[in-house]
């Protein structure tokens, strides 16, 4: 297999790896590939023109995906509306349940028994590990006709291609470290946005106090770990989060600062309502819609619910970084399935040019909630949490704080992100201490790694 251009080619010791354990040298090119990624962010700058890309017509696709919240349905709405009216056939495959845990079920039953659907939201090293299984078609004529690697950040070519051809397109480029609140409530205890966590604490305090929910959460394992990942960044920084949650390095992993990172999610556990258990998140979000808590510690598909409810950033509710500095990344992506027949090769190259055509991405990403992947979209029509996303992302990409979320699939492999959720879940519904799960986390990682 030819190396890939920007990230490094997956190594015996970690299989499935993108971005992650190991050596220095390997950190170096990811280091590159992310800083390059800042330095092409900064260069290309909303003032271009949105250009104009060949797309063919016609084709069949069936696509399978977990967005079925108001703001999901929405933005993938725009891209099968896109489609049809390019003459395509556009069967929905939605498998509800955030975060694609069911869907990437969904996905091997239907690839066991060989009838894969042809285009597929997957992302990070899962491209990788089904590319390498032999399970996908490449698009390659349809990049190389667009130019795809001259409008995308070279981190995100890198994880769309398998020996060097595209198998993958990507829709956008979500934050996952955010905190939205409501800003009413937080004016009942004339409190405003958090900076540090002991803000966030002492704030959560006043809330409880009079008798309001600081923190809106759903007790799903991968909404467990969406909170521990933006803790861990917040606590110990950028450098311990690479090191602890993306080269999986055991000093890391069982320093005195994981202990704090458990120490803050055990508070955060103390501010959530007795119902939390189970709840989905876009009910969350709800929740500091509604006033019914304050705040919401999720990636910025949760604008994507406030927005999808006519609500105005800045006005109903507000955005801000999750205290810490950094960035977490998370980039939804299309993944073309071997399928056969005329009408469903076509179909592919129909979605893959039209997701990668600069109206797509500016439609889609307005209503998602994220910022497109292409770096010449202009961002003149997003609103400011979606420019402070952008901004940041030059920004973190510059300080070599920009890291892939570990939760969201963009940094380590399934197994190993199942040992990371199994010991957070249990770590927040139960009394298991700090140290201990540490200790479990420690010890489930190295038996992942086997
Ligand atoms: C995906 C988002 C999605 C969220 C909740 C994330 O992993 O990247 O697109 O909205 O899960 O379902």
């Amino acid at each position: 297999m030819k190396r890939l251009t920007h990230i490094k080619a997956p190594a015996p010791s970690a299989p499935h790896g993108f971005l992650m354990t190991g050596p220095m040298a390997d950190r170096n090119v990811r280091r590159n590939a992310m800083r390059q990624f800042g330095n092409t962010v900064l260069a290309l700058t909303a003032g271009m023109l949105l250009g104009t890309t060949a797309v063919q017509a016609g084709g069949n696709v069936e696509v399978l995906h977990w967005w079925t919240s108001g703001g999901e349905a929405k933005a993938v709405g725009e891209l099968k509306n896109a489609f049809e009216a390019q003459g395509g056939t556009w069967v929905d495959s939605p498998i509800a349940g955030g975060g694609g845990d069911a869907a990437m079920t969904a996905l091997r039953a239907r690839v066991v028994a060989g009838n894969p659907p042809a285009a597929v939201q997957l992302k990070g090293p899962g491209i990788q590990e089904w590319a390498r299984e032999g399970a996908l078609n490449d698009v390659e004529d349809v990049a190389v006709a667009e130019s795809w690697d001259a409008v995308l950040p070279p981190v995100l070519a890198g994880i769309m291609k398998y020996d060097g051809e595209y198998v993958a397109a990507p829709v956008n480029i979500h934050r996952v470290d955010w905190l939205w609140a409501n800003p009413e409530v937080l004016a009942k205890v004339g409190a405003t946005m958090p900076t540090t966590w002991d803000e966030f604490n002492a704030t959560a305090d006043k809330l409880m106090a009079a008798g309001i929910t600081p923190l809106a959460h759903g007790g799903q394992p991968w909404q467990d770990a969406t909170v521990f990942e933006v803790v861990a960044l917040g606590v110990g920084g950028p450098a311990f989060y690479q090191k602890a949650l993306v080269e999986l390095d055991q000093e890391a992993l069982t320093s005195d600062t994981m202990v704090k990172v458990f120490d803050q999610l055990r508070k955060l556990r103390g501010y959530v309502d007795p119902n939390f258990s189970g709840r989905d998140w876009n009910l969350a979000t709800a929740m500091v819609m509604n006033g019914e808590a304050a705040f919401q510690i999720m990636g910025d598909w949760a604008k994507g619910e406030f927005l999808a409810a006519g609500k105005v950033p800045g006005v109903d509710f507000l955005c801000a970084a999750a205290p810490g500095n950094g960035y977490i990344l998370n980039s939804d992506s299309f993944t073309f399935f071997k399928v056969e027949g005329a009408d469903e090769l076509e179909g592919q190259k129909l979605l893959a040019s039209l997701i990668m055509s600069p109206g797509f991405q500016e439609t889609f990403n307005l209503a998602k909630g994220s910022i497109p992947a292409r770096i010449d979209v202009p961002m003149d029509k997003f609103d400011i949490c979606a420019v402070k996303s952008h901004e940041d992302l030059a920004a973190a990409t510059a300080a070599n704080a920009l890291e892939p979320s570990m939760a969201h699939e963009m940094a380590v492999p399934r197994t190993v992100r199942g040992e990371f959720l199994d010991v957070v879940t249990n770590f927040f519904n139960s009394d298991m201490s700090s140290e201990d799960a540490v200790k479990a986390l420690s010890e489930g990682i190295k038996r992942a790694q086997g």
